[in-house]
C-alpha cells in the first residue's frame, strides 16, 4: 500500500510508522431544538434557516451536562469500537472552544471521567478545525514512539457560549462530541497526510471577545454581550469555502491523489451552501460528499468528527477506502487530512 504514495510528504513514506484511527464514536446531548422552536425564539423561519444554511434541527446539552460530560461519552464509544481499555491510552487531546473552565483543561477532566491512567492530557483550540489539529498532534507522538495509544476527541457545548437573541448566530450552533483513538499499525491503514494553516490576520471575524486577558470578565462585559460568539457571516462564508478548497488540493496532491479515488469527503459541517461549493470546486460528486449538518448544525471541533463517526457507522466507509477531511474556523484556522480506512 505504502508504495502508492511516492511523494515523501506522505507521511507513511515519510517516517515509516503508521499511525490508524481503530477507533471512531459520537455523542450528541438528547434534547433537539428545531427550527420550529427558534421560531419562537427570535424573528426567523424554517424557511430562511433551511435554505440559507440547510440545518433542520441541533442537540443542546443540559444544563448539568459540559464538555467533557460529551467528550467521556464519545471517548468511551471510540474505546470500544477499538477493543482499547482506559488503562491503554497514553496520551488523551481534546479540542475545544468551549471547555468546562478555563482551567484545569478539559482533557483532564475526560482522564479522570473515562478512569484513564496519569498520562499527558491537554486541550488544543482552533476552533472549528481544532479535531484535525488534535488529529496531527495525537498523530506524531505515534510517530515519535511516545505513544502507541492516543484518544483524540472534538467536544462543544456551544449553546453556553450562544447569544439567543441574535439570530445571525443562534440558528447556526449545536453540542455534541466524537472521538478517534489512534494506534500504531503495522498493517499501514491510517492518517497519510494532514495539512493545516491559519491566518490571524482575520482574527476579528469569528470570536468570543470577553473572559481573556485582553478583555477580562467585569458587569459591564457581561452587559456588552462579549461572552457570546461573535461572526461576520459572509466574510467567513467566502474564507471558509477557499481555505478548504486549498486545504483540501494539497493534501490530495501530497498524496498524488486525484479527487475521484477518494470514497468520501467529510466536511466541517457549518453551512450546507459552503459544503455544496467545496464540492463542486473540489469537482466532487455529490455522492461522494457527507453530510448531517441538517442533523446538528455547526458543532464547531466537534462536527468532522461526529461525521467520520456517522460515516464510519453508516457502512459509507469501509476498510481500505480512502477518506478526506476537510475543516475551517475561528484563528482563522484550516486544515485537512486524507486518511486510508
Ligand atoms: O464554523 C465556522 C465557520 N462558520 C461558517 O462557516 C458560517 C459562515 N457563514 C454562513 O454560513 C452564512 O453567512 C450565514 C448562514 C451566517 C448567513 O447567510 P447569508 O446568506 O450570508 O445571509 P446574510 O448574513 O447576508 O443575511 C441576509 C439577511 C439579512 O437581512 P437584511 O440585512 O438583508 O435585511 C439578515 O438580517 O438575512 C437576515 N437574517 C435572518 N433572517 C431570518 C440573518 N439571520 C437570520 C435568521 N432568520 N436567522
Amino acid at each position: 500500500m505504502r508504495a502508492k504514495f511516492k511523494n515523501p510528504r506522505a507521511q507513511h513514506d515519510f517516517i515509516g510508522r503508521a499511525c490508524s484511527i481503530t477507533g471512531v464514536g459520537s455523542y450528541v446531548p438528547e434534547k433537539i431544538l428545531t427550527n420550529a422552536d427558534l421560531e419562537k425564539i427570535v424573528e426567523t423561519s424554517d424557511e430562511w434557516i433551511t435554505t440559507r444554511t440547510g440545518i433542520k434541527e441541533r442537540r443542546i446539552a443540559a444544563a448539568d451536562e459540559a464538555t467533557s460530560d460529551l467528550a467521556a461519552k464519545a471517548a468511551l464509544r471510540a474505546m470500544a469500537m477499538a477493543g482499547v481499555t482506559a488503562e491503554q491510552i497514553d496520551l488523551i487531546v481534546v479540542a475545544s472552544i468551549t471547555p468546562d473552565m478555563p482551567f484545569p483543561n478539559t482533557a483532564c477532566l475526560v482522564q479522570q471521567k473515562i478512569g484513564a491512567r496519569r498520562v499527558p492530557a491537554f486541550d488544543i483550540e482552533a476552533a472549528c478545525s481544532g479535531f484535525i489539529y488534535a488529529l496531527e498532534v495525537g498523530q506524531n507522538f505515534i510517530m515519535s514512539r511516545s505513544c502507541d495509544t492516543v484518544l483524540v476527541i472534538g467536544a462543544e457545548k456551544l449553546s453556553s457560549i450562544t447569544n439567543w437573541k441574535d439570530r445571525n448566530t443562534c440558528v447556526l450552533f449545536g453540542d455534541g462530541a466524537g472521538a478517534a483513538v489512534l494506534q500504531h499499525r503495522p498493517d499501514a491503514h491510517g492518517l497519510l497526510t494532514t495539512v493545516l494553516g491559519a491566518d490571524g490576520n482575520k482574527a476579528g471575524l469569528l470570536s468570543m471577545p470577553g473572559g481573556g486577558s485582553a478583555c477580562p470578565a467585569t458587569a459591564k462585559t457581561v452587559a456588552d454581550g462579549l461572552h457570546f460568539l461573535r461572526m461576520d457571516g459572509k466574510e467567513t462564508f467566502k474564507n471558509a469555502v477557499q481555505a478548504m478548497c486549498s486545504a483540501a488540493n494539497e493534501a490530495l496532491q501530497r498524496c498524488e491523489l486525484e479527487i475521484r479515488q477518494i470514497k468520501c469527503i467529510i466536511p466541517h459541517q457549518a453551512n450546507r451552501r459552503i459544503v455544496d461549493a467545496v464540492g463542486e470546486r473540489l469537482g466532487a460528486t455529490p455522492e461522494q460528499v457527507f453530510v448531517n449538518l441538517h442533523k446538528y448544525g455547526n458543532t464547531s471541533a466537534a462536527s468532522v468528527a461526529i461525521a467520520l463517526d456517522e460515516a464510519v457507522h453508516s457502512g459509507k466507509i469501509q476498510r481500505g477506502d480512502l477518506i478526506l477531511i476537510v475543516a475551517f474556523g475561528a484563528g482563522l484556522t484550516w486544515g485537512a487530512a486524507v486518511i486510508e480506512w
